[in-house]
């Protein structure tokens, strides 16, 4: 079943069932007024009846006799009411109406007598003084058949009341009056609450299906809309998000549901951006191989057809040289990445002053430097304790230093070294040309140069200093960390644990 209609069904089943009980609960409550009206002004007619009309034996204490002529005129003025009364003698025995009573047997409806018999235990409690209210029941019989007469029209509702006499002190039961009322007011009262129940019960219902519906409605096109985003999600479409409004239940799963579609956005970027990465790898290592060959092998060319001048030939054979070491360099330093990678180089971890190598590195660099019209700051302790591979301390700090000359000009580049609990720091901050945020995401990947023109040979870089750097730190359990703003400046900052806390990271 479509959820609409589930919801319609449930929201029209609770306001159908609270219509119900409220309209039964009604019914009850003003029947049972009708009913206490009409045996109060029972019990007011059977009070006066007692009073005007009934005359007692003070010695015997019976009913002797009555007033005839008020009872005939009450009779007939009752009658017209539809209402009827008998009364009795303490032996339970009906002495008016009688034969000689002068109300005839035509007098009530059906050419009957009304005649209620008294069960012996309203008998009892009406001995006990008790008034006894009877609710609608047939208690009319044919005097022809002696039957109940099943019409709803002769139902009666009916009081009994005690009659006692009362001298000083002494009380004596002297017998009852049964008054009733047939009862077809009553019932028309009641049919007319009955229908107009009815009626608002119709008008209620369609009102609930109605409302059910533009509830349910309501609810299924929220459900709805985040269904259609998630086919867009599905699609590929990563940009849409659904409105919410933090309000209820449907907002939350809209909220989680936008959070996801922005993780998911996140993830395909990256997936994205290591497809690229992927696949500008081979290009950009077949152009660092070509670059030297095309060289090696445009002299050699020369020298095999002897167009090289013979005072250039040195010269050229030197060039030759250096374009062979940078190859070499090159494969070395992939066969190295590789081999730190999966963990196969052994670091010989030692105990060192760091402030010792920083100064060599930055008088080593100076004239680099120089040549950018760079120039280095150095901040360390006098003592900065290391746990490191010497060497490899050394190659990551050269890598980042010289980056840093590579990519300034004319500016200061401060090397800050510091000691926390368990780890030295060193800092490498530069004012040169910066990275976007998306170049900084790049730099740990082989090859990877920010310039796309490949152009800043000038040290014969290749794009694997930083790959190979990140991956040292990583093998020591320390961590590289790079902030960087465009043409402001970059911040490299490198953690080496002490012994202990230096648990290798290993990439995958
Ligand atoms: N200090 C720096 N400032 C700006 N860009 C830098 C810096 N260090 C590294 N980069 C960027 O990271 C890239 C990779 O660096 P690296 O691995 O050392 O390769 P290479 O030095 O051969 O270019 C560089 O090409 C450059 O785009
Ligand atoms: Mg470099």
């Amino acid at each position: 079943m479509k959820l609409i209609y589930q919801q319609m069904l449930a929201f029209f089943a609770v306001i159908i069932t609270v219509i119900v009980v409220l309209g039964f609960a009604f019914i009850r409550t003003t029947r049972t007024m009708l009913y206490q009206n009409s045996w109060q002004q029972l019990q007011q007619y059977a009070a006066s009846i007692e009073k005007e009309a009934i005359r007692y034996n003070t010695k015997t204490n019976q009913v002797v006799g009555f007033n005839q002529q008020f009872l005939n005129d009450g009779t007939v003025i009752l009658r017209d009411q539809h209402i009827h009364f008998s009364v009795y003698d303490a032996n339970k025995k009906v002495v008016y109406p009688n034969s000689l009573g002068g109300v005839t047997a035509e007098s009530t409806p059906g050419g009957s007598i009304y005649d209620p018999k008294i069960s012996a235990k309203d008998w009892k409690k009406l001995k006990q003084n008790k008034i006894i209210t009877q609710a609608p029941h047939v208690t009319f019989r044919s005097r022809n058949h002696d039957q109940p007469v099943n019409t709803p029209s002769l139902r009666t509702i009916d009081v009994l009341v005690p009659l006692f006499y009362k001298n000083g002190s002494t009380k004596k039961f002297i017998g009852a009056i049964s008054i009733g009322s047939f009862e077809q007011t009553l019932q028309a009262n009641e049919q007319q609450i009955e229908k107009n129940l009815f009626i608002a019960l119709l008008v209620s219902g369609i009102a609930a299906l109605l409302l059910s519906y533009v509830l349910a409605r309501y609810s299924v096109r929220r459900i709805n809309r985040l269904r259609y985003a998630t086919h867009s999600v599905a699609n590929g479409d990563f940009d849409i998000q659904v409105d919410s409004n933090h309000k209820d239940e449907i907002d939350d799963l809209a909220d989680d549901f936008n959070g996801m579609v922005n993780s998911l956005r996140g993830s395909d970027e990256e997936i994205k951006r290591q497809e690229k990465r992927r696949r500008d790898f081979m290009a950009d290592a077949a152009h660092e191989m070509r670059t030297p060959l095309t060289t090696i092998n445009g002299i050699l060319e020369g020298l095999a057809y002897d167009v090289i001048p013979e005072e250039d030939k040195a010269h050229s054979i030197e060039l030759m040289q250096s374009e062979t070491k940078r190859l070499i360099r090159l494969v070395n330093e992939n066969l190295d990445y590789e081999k730190i990678r999966t963990g196969q180089i052994a670091l010989n971890k030692t105990n060192f002053d760091g402030n010792d190598v920083l100064h060599n590195l930055v008088e080593q660099l100076t004239k680099k430097a120089a040549a950018a019209e760079d120039h280095f700051e150095l901040t360390a302790p006098a003592e900065l304790p290391v746990w490191a591979d010497y060497d490899r301390f050394v190659q990551v700090l050269f890598n980042i230093m010289q980056n840093a000359i590579q990519f300034s000009q004319g500016s200061v580049i401060e090397v800050t070294a510091s000691r926390t609990e368990h780890a030295a720091v060193v800092a490498v901050q530069d004012h040169g040309i910066g990275m976007t945020p998306d170049q900084v995401k790049n730099i740990w990947e082989r090859y990877y140069k920010a310039d796309p023109s490949r152009k800043s040979t000038k040290y014969g870089e290749s794009g694997l200093g930083l790959a190979i750097s990140h991956q040292l730190v990583q093998q020591h359990g320390g961590s590289i960390q790079v902030d960087s703003a465009e043409n402001e400046g970059t911040c490299f900052t490198i953690t080496f644990p002490d012994e202990g806390f230096d648990k290798p990271i290993m990439d995958d």
